[in-house]
């Protein structure tokens, strides 16, 4: 399949399967192992496209269900695209809308057309994404990566309804690449369905394979499985995606699935989670989590992190953001800005450990630190 993208591989770990390599998309280069922030509604809800620009940030992430109903497809038509109506010169990665099924709607009905949805902004009209109009309105968005339209399934599900998901995902990726018109210059992803089953992995694996589509997605996981067969299916779809060639776990956003998930193979990472937290007043650090709304940090004139350069940090003591984060939202935005930056930070940690070949060395450091243990 034409694909829009280079992939040019910086360093290989001599140990496990960790590699840097240099994603070269039609908005510049994307170091990766990468963390890409997720901004759901055109905004990463306290933070500017400048901000994140500043942050050092590649790629982000849109959702092309959220814009497609707001502003709607003929406005983003109408601006050309998603990157102009932001103000972000750098590349976008689209979700479908699939796992909107499975994480926001509970009134959504999956055929073989498609999903059906009923609009949160009007409950009189229903809209049917297909995989059709799911790739029309990514290519209005014009993200750089856009991701097939998928029959999700929550993890937690076992029996037949997995497998029929499994099979329709594939006839879905059919259906993408048919309707998609920009292949010249937006990478369309696959995405690999079958639960926590490994034969249906298998056979998605190798019919979506077949498909050679310009990167793969790792999908249906991080849904409360456990990490032992969570580990053990990223394993087996790294053990044979090939290897010159993106793979992203799909909202796998823990640091410390981050860490194991890149000795796995994994290049690529979204989630909601650093900026979902930061809003119930949640910092992250290499300690592990601080709730700065608690009252011991009331009197604390300690930066969050000391050894992090970002505005917050450089700016504002812990104490300075409890008192701002129990009463105004902006103290939820200066948290939302340290996490973006933490999990940036992580990602170029892991990246410099692999390309100086010390990433065991790492990992082993990084669970030491946050879980306090000493030697
Ligand atoms: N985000 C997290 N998991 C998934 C998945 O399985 N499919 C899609 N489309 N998005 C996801
Ligand atoms: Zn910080």
């Amino acid at each position: 399949m034409k694909s829009a993208l280079l992939w040019e591989t910086v360093a290989n770990c001599s140990t496990t399967k960790a590699r840097v390599s240099k994603l070269i998309l039609p908005h510049g280069t994307v170091d990766t192992p990468v963390f890409m922030p997720v901004a759901t509604q055109a905004s990463l809800k306290g933070i500017t496209c400048q901000q994140l620009m500043n942050l050092g940030c590649q790629i982000m992430l849109n959702n092309t269900y959220h814009l497609g109903l707001r502003p709607g497809q003929a406005l983003l038509n109408e601006v050309g695209g998603a990157h102009k109506l932001q103000s972000w010169e750098r590349n976008l990665l689209t979700d479908s809308g699939g796992f909107q099924m499975v994480s926001l709607l509970t009134l959504a009905e999956i055929t073989e057309q498609g999903v059906q949805f009923q609009s949160p902004h009007d409950h009189n009209s229903s809209i049917l994404l297909t995989p059709e109009h799911s790739i029309d309105l990514q290519n209005s968005i014009g993200a750089d990566i856009i991701m097939q339209l998928d029959d999700v399934v929550s993890s937690l599900t076992t029996g037949p309804r997995v497998e029929e998901a499994m099979w329709r995902s594939i006839r879905w990726l059919d259906r993408c690449i048919k309707a998609h018109k920009r292949p010249h210059d937006q990478n369309l992803f696959a995405i690999i369905q079958g639960g926590l089953d490994v034969e249906l992995r298998n056979t998605c694996l190798k019919e979506m394979i077949k498909r050679d589509t310009p990167g793969y997605a790792i999908g249906g996981l991080s849904g409360g499985e456990e990490k032992d067969i969570f580990w053990r299916i990223v394993t087996q779809c790294t053990d044979v995606l090939p290897k010159d060639k993106p793979r992203y776990c799909m909202g796998v956003g823990y640091a410390e699935d981050l860490v194991v998930c890149c000795a796995l193979g994994v290049d690529m990472y979204d989630c909601v989670y650093p900026t979902r937290t930061a809003r119930f007043g949640n910092a992250l650090t290499a300690q592990g989590i601080l709730n700065l709304k608690k009252s011991r940090f009331a009197s604390d004139f300690n930066p969050i992190e000391s050894d992090c350069d970002c505005l917050t940090c450089k700016s504002y003591t812990r104490a300075y953001v409890h008192l701002l984060a129990t009463r105004e939202t902006v103290g939820c935005h200066l948290i939302t800005l340290h996490n973006v930056a933490y999990q940036l930070r992580l990602m170029q940690q892991i990246r410099t450990a692999i390309t100086e070949d010390k990433y065991p060395q790492f990992v082993k450091q990084f669970f030491k630190t946050l879980f306090k243990t000493k030697d």
